[in-house]
């Protein structure tokens, strides 16, 4: 049987009470849950809070507070570890609670479904987050990630005639692993997953491992630095005497910074690891297919970024009779208020782009996205099946805390 209420710290007791204990577990199960490690509830006779709930979280957050106080001084007057293990569980508790900024590394679970309502991964797509001590916003998955992975789960983006994927800057990795799900098993599919940060390649390496994707060289990861690739794309089209446009500038907020956190992420998470880099001759035209998913938050980066797809994307026809799909860039941007300028920038930028046309161009918040597909699939006869998964029933959660609209284009090679 659950508490009714949270346990009172009784400054009395000579140990730590059972459902005081019991009550920090249900916290922790809470969390897992939250970030879909496990769908277990239990029942060990602690309180359940409901930490979805804001003014829950905050009343949890209280309690842990003076949990770790009370505990804290029962173990300098008593010396007994027992106190310590309960100090020391609330505060990390009260830290993953406050969010992932104050968090250490996560492994989490994140549930896609296909078009008919089975899971992409049974028991979800296992996502490393690390740390913020590595400081970069790679670090944990974005939304605009989400939505796109959904969708190519689904096949409402299809990816399944392509197989030559590369994926730029590819954070935690959600897209490129839901990429390297959708396209396994076909002959000779891989995705290339590239960021410039050697912790969040080691992230991508990590997703792959933990999903079973990179033995079999599904999931490729790769540092590409999308400066660096661009100088070295415009410096090749110069020798080659084909035009180029622009010369190539760096945002310094972001990009120069990369030097200071590729020398301070030598800690765990990295270990010291060198990363295959992606040069620009090898890379040209080598990819059918460009995915990405939030990567215009910096001016300079709308014009990389459209240089970089148009870059590797195959541009030569195979002879007649043999089959042909125009190779794609798919792209998934969030519309904050703050960036139109970068939006409009990288429309204008792919507008300038002959060898490129838009094919479409959707917006939708993540909850839109969900539902009309869940209506699609109750109209199937689904409902049941849908009704009792608890894994889409947090993403519903969380999608209502998102009211971004993402902004979904489409380009072909033309
Ligand atoms: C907002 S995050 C999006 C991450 C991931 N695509 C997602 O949606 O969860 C932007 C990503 O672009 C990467 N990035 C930023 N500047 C870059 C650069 N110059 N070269 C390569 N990647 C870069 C960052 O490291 C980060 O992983």
């Amino acid at each position: 049987m659950a508490l009714s209420a949270p346990p009172d710290l009784d400054k009395a007791a000579s140990e730590p009470p059972e459902e005081v204990v019991a009550t920090l577990q249900q916290v922790a199960q809470a969390l897992k849950i939250q970030r879909g490690i496990t769908s277990d509830d239990i029942f060990r006779g602690g309180y359940v809070w409901d930490i979805v709930d804001k003014s829950e979280r905050h009343q949890c957050l209280q309690w842990l507070g003076r949990t770790v106080e009370w505990a804290t001084k029962k173990w300098m007057l008593s010396e007994q570890d027992e106190w310590e293990q309960v100090a020391e569980m609330a505060a990390k508790l009260t830290s993953e609670l406050c969010g992932k900024g104050a968090s250490g590394a996560v492994q989490r679970r994140v549930s896609l479904w296909r078009r008919d309502g089975d899971p992409l991964l049974v028991g979800g797509i296992a996502v490393h987050e690390p740390s913020f001590v590595h400081a970069d916003v790679g670090c944990k998955t974005w939304g605009a990630a989400i939505l796109l992975a959904r969708r190519i789960a689904r096949q409402s983006v299809d990816i399944s005639a392509f197989r030559r994927c590369i994926e730029l800057g590819s954070g935690t990795g959600l897209l490129g692993l839901a990429a390297g799900c959708a396209l396994r098993g076909l002959e000779g599919a891989s995705v290339t997953m590239t960021d410039y940060l050697p912790v969040l390649i080691q992230a991508a390496r990590e997703g792959a491992r933990a999903n079973g994707l990179l033995d079999n060289g599904a999931i490729v990861p790769m540092k590409m630095d999308w400066f660096e690739m661009a100088q070295d794309i415009v410096a090749l089209s110069e020798n080659r005497e084909e035009p180029t446009r622009g010369t190539i500038s760096i945002p310094i907020a972001n990009y120069l910074d990369a030097v200071h956190r590729d020398a301070t992420a030598a800690g765990n998470e990295w270990e010291g690891r060198i990363e295959p880099t992606l040069g620009a001759k090898e890379s040209k035209g080598a990819f059918d297919l460009v995915i990405a998913a939030d990567v215009l938050y910096e001016m300079e980066h709308c014009y990389v970024i459209a240089l970089l797809a148009n870059h590797l994307l195959a541009a030569t026809k195979p002879g007649v009779g043999e089959p042909y799909v125009a190779p794609r860039f798919i792209l998934t941007t969030p519309l904050r208020s703050t960036h139109w300028r970068e939006v409009a920038a990288f429309e204008a930028e792919m507008a300038a782009t002959p060898t490129m046309c838009l094919v479409s161009r959707d917006d939708t918040t993540r909850a839109d996205d969900l539902d009309s597909w869940i209506s699609g699939i109750k109209d199937k006869g689904s409902a049941t099946m849908l009704a009792s998964d608890l894994n889409l029933a947090r993403a519903i959660g969380e999608d209502a805390g998102d009211s971004l609209i993402y902004r979904t284009y489409v380009y072909e090679r033309c």
